[in-house]
């Protein structure tokens, strides 16, 4: 996927333009609020998710104005595309080759992007709700039928902790909860099956990419973690069986508690930098290059599934890295599109000449730079 132009109409604080990036790496720099994250937010928008920073519609209208108008030229599956999106009254219309489409969720799929936003570093700082997420949302891009899967598991879940609460006050629905366990490990073992198969794709990649970031002073290793077993299998019936036995076991516990102690809800992934947890011993540095290695890889997935590569966007990721590991992100990913946003002028020597383009960005104008 190649973003061919982009233009913008009263977006944020960017002054109305046309951009045509490089097919290669397109960095943006300029001083604080000059508008480098609204330019990445812009790009994000067509991929028909909701903005990156939680913004709400009328918040990406620029100041005083009715409406937004942002329109992408782009080329994907060896076609020229384009995606027209208007933001006005809180709504967002939009038109996908010419095409206006009701819903913003039908160009799902269209346009395709990987965000870094330095938010994203809670993917290691935070606990395993944010990387289960995180795998969960991968794992929907290239497989919709997953997120069926995964919502009749949250369903089982509801349930069951709202069975387990009855029992305490009715012993005689005890005979209730061995159905829902029989069906919790069913649904359980589908989606855990299907987050180690993608780990296991996954992690290839991300070792790559951490091991180009850190020029291989360094070694990532991601695993998911079962909380109900130790064998981390893609066979279902194992998973089931284990996950079936540690909910029977658990039964009692679980009454007191009000709540199911086992299941993929409490699975996590782990990540380990030189065989350390990252979450407790990581440098901001190495946590940085763990994240980025992770969405790099998460896009390396979807090609590898899709055929489509799609586009990274890269905000403010090169403070807290060394020169070496800069280098490698400005430098070593020309194959693909990338975006990247950055504050310091000195960004012009880092940049070697090649499959790239440098924008410079000052109250929201934006200009094309050479790159001396
Ligand atoms: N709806 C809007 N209308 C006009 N200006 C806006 C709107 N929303 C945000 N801005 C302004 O856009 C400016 C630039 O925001 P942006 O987040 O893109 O900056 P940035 O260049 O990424 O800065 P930093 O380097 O600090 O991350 C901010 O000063 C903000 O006040
Ligand atoms: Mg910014």
């Amino acid at each position: 996927m190649i973003v061919k132009e982009l233009s913008f109409e009263n977006f944020r604080n960017l002054e109305n333009n046309t951009v045509f990036p490089s097919d290669g790496i397109n960095v943006i720099y300029g001083d604080n609020a000059q508008g480098k994250t609204n330019i990445l937010e812009c790009l994000w928008l067509f991929t028909g998710n909701r903005s990156f920073r939680g913004a709400k519609e009328n918040e990406l209208i620029k100041f005083d104005n009715a409406f937004s108008k942002i329109h992408l030229k782009f080329e994907a599956r060896e076609r020229e595309q384009e995606i027209r999106l208007m933001i006005k009254g809180g709504n967002r219309f939009i038109e996908l080759n010419g095409i206006s489409k009701r819903y913003i969720s039908e160009i799902i799929g269209s346009f395709c992007c990987v965000v870094f936003s330095p938010n994203h570093l809670t993917l290691i700082k935070n606990g395993p709700d944010e990387r289960r997420r995180f795998i969960d949302a991968a794992i929907c891009q290239i497989k919709p039928s997953y997120s069926s899967i995964l919502s009749d598991y949250k369903t089982i879940i509801t349930s069951r902790n709202a069975l387990l609460k009855d029992i305490k006050e009715h012993s005689e629905l005890m005979d209730m909860l061995d159905i829902w366990d029989e069906k919790l490990a069913v649904q359980g073992a589908l989606v855990a099956r299907e987050r180690i198969a993608y780990i296991k794709n996954f992690s290839k990649y991300c070792s790559e990419f951490y091991t180009g970031i850190s020029k291989g002073s360094e070694k990532i290793e991601i695993s998911y973690k079962l909380s109900f077993g130790d064998e981390v299998t893609e066979d279902t019936s194992k998973l089931k069986a284990m996950l079936s036995d540690k909910l029977i076991k658990a039964q009692q516990s679980d009454i007191y508690q009000g709540y199911t102690g086992y299941g993929p809800h409490r699975d996590d992934l782990v990540v380990t930098i030189d065989s350390k947890n990252a979450r407790n011993f990581a440098s901001q540095g190495q946590q940085r290059s763990a994240v980025l290695a992770m969405k790099l890889a998460e896009a390396s997935v979807l090609k590898a599934e899709s055929g489509e590569q799609p586009v990274i966007l890269l905000d403010d990721v090169l403070s807290e890295l060394d020169y070496k590991r800069q280098d490698y992100l400005l430098n070593e990913l020309s194959d693909k599109q990338v975006f990247i946003t950055c504050c310091e002028s000195e960004i012009m020597t880092k940049l070697k000449e090649g499959n790239k383009a440098l924008f410079y960005i000052n109250s929201g104008r934006v200009t094309p730079t050479e790159i001396e």
